[in-house]
């Protein structure tokens, strides 16, 4: 190393300081921006004292100047390339070679503290420049404790819990060398059919953008006690894990529910449905944002200008990286925008593309595209510094390894495990409880446990659970097993066949029916064209409801799944999604009533495949469903609501919601108030949403829209009175500009326990006119 270039990483070693002026874009952009949910209750968006305020940038530019000075086009190049390594963790050997010319930003997939050292080393003692590389994976919903899936997580309604399975997941990612994690993935999803509706927040824009508040701070929260998370003056902010928000956007819009697929929408419904998961994970300072596989209104999404810089970089100010999906950059020859590698990373260039993911045509092609473009240099750089800054701000420079001996201590903790049974136990939805059979008395009935999810494991740890391992988990037969004496406690059949499980069934009380999708039947590429369980699974279902037999349906799915018979016939239904690590246990805890159910979907589920797309925040129609007139919007042979509404989950016990009042503060907003009260015998929570309709506007506007919700526990015969602020933002709705944002004069404030609300009252912000309903 030269004594300039010691001087150099010296300095970019101090860390990069944040720059407070940002904070006032930030302001800014809360009170010009319409798609930010910012504004809603007090109560709803979890603040953890470490998190960062403001959008921030670094203060180093100078330093990260002069290394861009000494690189060569190819260096810079290869800065904007990240490569895939193998599944089980290795890196391919092309890698190595790669940074040891200094050639390779970073990798993904390629993990464990000693494998991701041993390439670290190569890129610092071999390379020219010693750039340290970036480690990624798809830490989706934990890293070796396996959370349970996305949208299982949104079922919690629990921010708090998110985040904390997000720190989690970052500081175990980290022990393994990782630094950024593809993730959190904040698709909207209104058809499930499309598989990776497993890795969503779910239909609704509102508890996506709180979600993806939840998911940011948590990936930023992994201080350690040497490595605080506050900015002081002589100690600087330290990202110890960067975090990217994907799939940029609309991907959840694809036609058909088909993976990859078109996407052809409105300008309203992009910026009112699907952009606002976005816009919270900006505000909350996401590090990186992936552009979607898909194209969006003839645009593919990784080039698409409007997207990436009329919204992303200058409505919302956001100054971090923007990388492809896998491979995107060569698909653009199959969207027949682009006729060569040329053209593509010219493409990709011209919209400021930052990384390609995969294809390695900026390597391939970059230089010759530089050659004959200013442009693409001055793009080239600035994709080069916004990199360079990340990697400051992590501090790779200062700390470009991983502590190989504290790894396997770091990984799957008693803690970790008992966060990951919590959350899954909260994920759990009880859809159904007749007769209050559940919870279970152990030891007082025989149990048959039947179905293909009994003994499964690996299944329940989801589509894309990164390095856990189904050996250091439980099925829930060993979970059940393990919490009741007798040897026929639980009893189950000898083999799968339905005439084993009907035997065994003869000699129960109680059967418990296991039933679902295997994990390769959701998430990336799994699309279903029907979203029904199989065959034999609603024979198995239908003969134990012949057999005269209570059953437990437990459905385990990445995807609402459309069960009319499953529900009917069964007499409890619990929706378990794909519980993760700790998933038989917490299921286990469920089941025994050792803990309280407390799960609300965050989709509707549907009647039958025919319905999609079907969502609570639909429009009102010019001809809304009315009974026995024909020439209303219906079906002839379906219902028009889902079978269970979005919201909607059961408890042990029972609340009720009584005393809504609306009050007008000094700026004429509503302050709302309801009484909660546990009207039944056990300690529950209950998560009291509130919703919005508004009235005669210049656009239509959906029949009622989430604008807030409070996850409460109260102890029997508790009562507590639950308070909402809603502000002008959260009463106003998209002009017909796209661009302003109106307030209504009236609306109707609902309140309920799920999206069919039970309390409504109109208000108007002249506070003249105020009906109850
Ligand atoms: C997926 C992304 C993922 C990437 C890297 C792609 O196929 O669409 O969600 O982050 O692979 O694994």
């Amino acid at each position: 190393m030269t004594l300039s270039n010691m001087a150099l990483f010296k300095s970019l070693k101090r860390g990069c300081e944040y720059n407070a002026f940002f904070e006032v874009f930030f302001i800014i952009g809360l009170v010009i921006c319409p798609f930010s949910f910012s504004l809603a209750s007090a109560e709803v968006r979890p603040t953890s004292p470490h998190e960062p305020k403001g959008h921030r940038t670094m203060n180093c530019d100078k330093d990260i100047d002069r290394l861009l000075n000494q690189m060569t086009i190819d260096e810079k190049l290869g800065q904007m390339q990240l490569l895939d390594g193998f599944e089980d963790g290795r890196y391919k050997p092309e890698h190595r070679d790669l940074a040891e010319m200094g050639l390779l930003g970073g990798v993904f997939n390629v993990r464990s503290a000693r494998i991701t050292n041993d390439l670290q080393k190569a890129a610092l003692e071999k390379s020219r420049l010693k750039i340290p590389l970036l480690f990624a994976y798809d830490v989706l919903h934990g890293y070796r404790t396996i959370f349970p899936i996305p949208l299982g997580l949104a079922s919690t309604w629990n921010p708090q819990g998110i985040s904390l399975a997000a720190k989690i997941s970052a500081q175990e990612a980290r022990a393994a060398g990782i630094k950024l994690t593809f993730a959190p993935m904040l698709d909207i999803a209104r058809d499930p059919r499309w598989g990776r509706i497993a890795e969503s927040p779910g239909e609704d824009p509102y508890l996506g953008s709180v979600i993806a508040n939840a998911w940011v701070t948590g990936f930023h929260s992994t201080e350690t006690k040497d490595e605080p998370a506050t900015t002081t003056p002589d100690k600087p902010y330290r990202l110890q894990f960067a975090a990217c928000a994907k799939h940029f956007v609309a991907y959840g819009a694809a036609e058909g529910g088909r993976d990859y697929n078109t996407v052809d929408i409105s300008d309203r419904t992009l910026r009112e449905i699907y952009l606002p998961p976005f816009r919270a994970a900006v505000e909350a300072n996401v590090n990186c944002v992936m552009t979607a596989a898909s194209e969006i209104n003839a645009i593919p999404s990784v080039i698409n200008d409007y997207t990436i810089n009329s919204v992303l970089r200058k409505e919302w100010q956001y100054s971090g990286l923007v990388i492809s999906d896998f491979n995107s950059l060569f698909e653009l020859q199959n969207h027949g925008v682009a006729a060569s590698p040329q053209e593509a990373t010219k493409l990709a260039l011209d919209v400021g593309l930052d990384i390609d993911l995969v294809s390695g045509y900026y390597l391939k092609s970059g230089v010759e595209v530089a050659q004959k473009s200013a442009n693409a240099r001055l793009a080239i750089d600035r994709s080069v510094r916004r990199i360079l800054a990340l990697k400051a701000s992590l501090g790779l420079f200062e700390n470009p390894f991983t502590d190989q001996s504290a790894e396997s201590a770091s990984l799957l903790s008693p803690h970790a495990k008992a966060v990951a049974r919590e959350l899954a136990a909260q994920s759990f939805v009880l859809l159904k409880n007749d007769r209050s059979l559940l919870p279970l008395v152990i030891n007082s009935s025989k149990i048959a446990l039947l179905g293909p999810h009994a003994q499964s494991k690996a299944d329940l740890l989801g589509p894309w659970s990164a390095d856990g391992k189904e050996s250091e988990m439980r099925s829930l037969e060993q979970s059940l097993k393990s919490r009741c004496s007798g040897a026929d406690c639980i009893l189950t059949p000898p083999d799968q066949t339905l005439q084993a499980a009907l035997d065994t069934a003869k000699h129960a009380d109680i059967i418990i029916l296991a039933l679902g999708e295997s994990r390769e039947w959701s998430g990336e590429a799994a699309s279903r064209s029907s979203i029904e369980l199989p065959k034999e699974q609603l024979k198995l279902a239908n003969a134990i409801a012949n057999s005269g037999k209570p059953s437990i349906a437990v459905v385990f799915s990445g995807r609402p799944l459309a069960i009319p018979q499953i529900a009917e016939q069964s007499s409890a239904l619990i929706q378990a999604w794909f519980p993760g690590t700790m998933g038989a246990e917490a299921l286990t805890d469920i089941l025994f009533g050792d803990v309280n159910p407390s799960g609300k979907l965050p989709v509707s589920i549907p009647r039958s495949t025919g319905q999609i797309p079907v969502y609570y925040n639909h429009k009102p129609t010019g001809r809304p469903f009315q009974s026995g007139n024909r020439y209303t919007s219906k079906y002839i042979d379906e219902k028009n609501d889902p079978f269970f509404p979005f919201g909607f989950g059961l408890s042990y016990t029972t609340f009720k919601l009584s005393d809504l009042n609306i009050r007008s503060n000094s700026n004429s907003l509503p302050q709302i108030q309801v009484t909660l009260e546990n009207t039944g015998k056990r300690v529950g929570i209950e998560t009291v949403q509130l919703y919005v309709r508004r009235l005669n506007t210049s656009v239509t506007t959906p029949i009622r829209e989430l604008r807030g919700f409070f996850r409460a526990e109260l102890k029997p015969l508790e009562k507590r009175v639950i308070n909402f602020k809603l502000n002008n933002e959260g009463l106003s709705y998209l002009n017909r500009d796209l661009k302003s944002l109106t307030l209504p004069r009236c609306v109707i404030i609902e309140v309920g326990r799920s999206s069919v609300p039970e309390l409504s009252k109109e208000f108007c912000t002249d506070n003249r006119k105020r009906q109850s309903h």
